[in-house]
């Protein structure tokens, strides 16, 4: 999703489905992600790399999010998503590391802001 039809719907109140919000799976999500910034975020928060992309997806306004799980265990690590926030550092880091606002596949122009200092 482009940014700007992102910022369209948030406009004009239309509820957006994050498609792939996993990125069809957690490696792609990684390959992403070469400095780990997710895993990071992750075990500070002590929450699951998939809980803090989730969670970082549905923090956003008028964003919902349908993974797909073939397993029990994963609905339920997934149900975890819910219920909490990111502190606003974390939410910022992963904002300079990802591309748009929702969780993305390919990296962000950094535009001179660095991700170094959520080490
Ligand atoms: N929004 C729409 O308009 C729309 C349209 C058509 C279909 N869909 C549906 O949207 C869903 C999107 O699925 P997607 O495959 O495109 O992408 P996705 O949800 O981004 O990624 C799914 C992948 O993430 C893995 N995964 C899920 N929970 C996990 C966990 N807790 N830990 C580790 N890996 C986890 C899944 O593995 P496992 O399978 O092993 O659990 C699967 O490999 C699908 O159900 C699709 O049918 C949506």
């Amino acid at each position: 999703m482009k940014e700007d039809s992102y910022s369209i719907a948030r406009k004009n109140g239309i509820t957006v489905i994050a498609y792939s919000p996993l990125a069809t799976g957690l490696e792609n999500i990684r390959s992403a992600d070469p400095e780990g910034i997710l895993r990071r975020v992750a075990e500070a928060s002590c929450k699951s790399e998939v809980q803090v992309a989730l969670n970082w997806c549905i923090s956003k306004e008028n964003v919902i999010a349908i993974p797909k799980a073939s397993t029990a265990a994963h609905v339920i690590e997934n149900m975890g998503a819910s219920g909490w926030k990111l502190q606003p550092e974390h939410a910022r880091c992963l904002k300079i590391e990802f591309d748009v606002a929702v969780v993305g596949l390919s990296r962000a122009p950094h535009g001179g802001q660095s991700a170094g200092a959520c080490k």
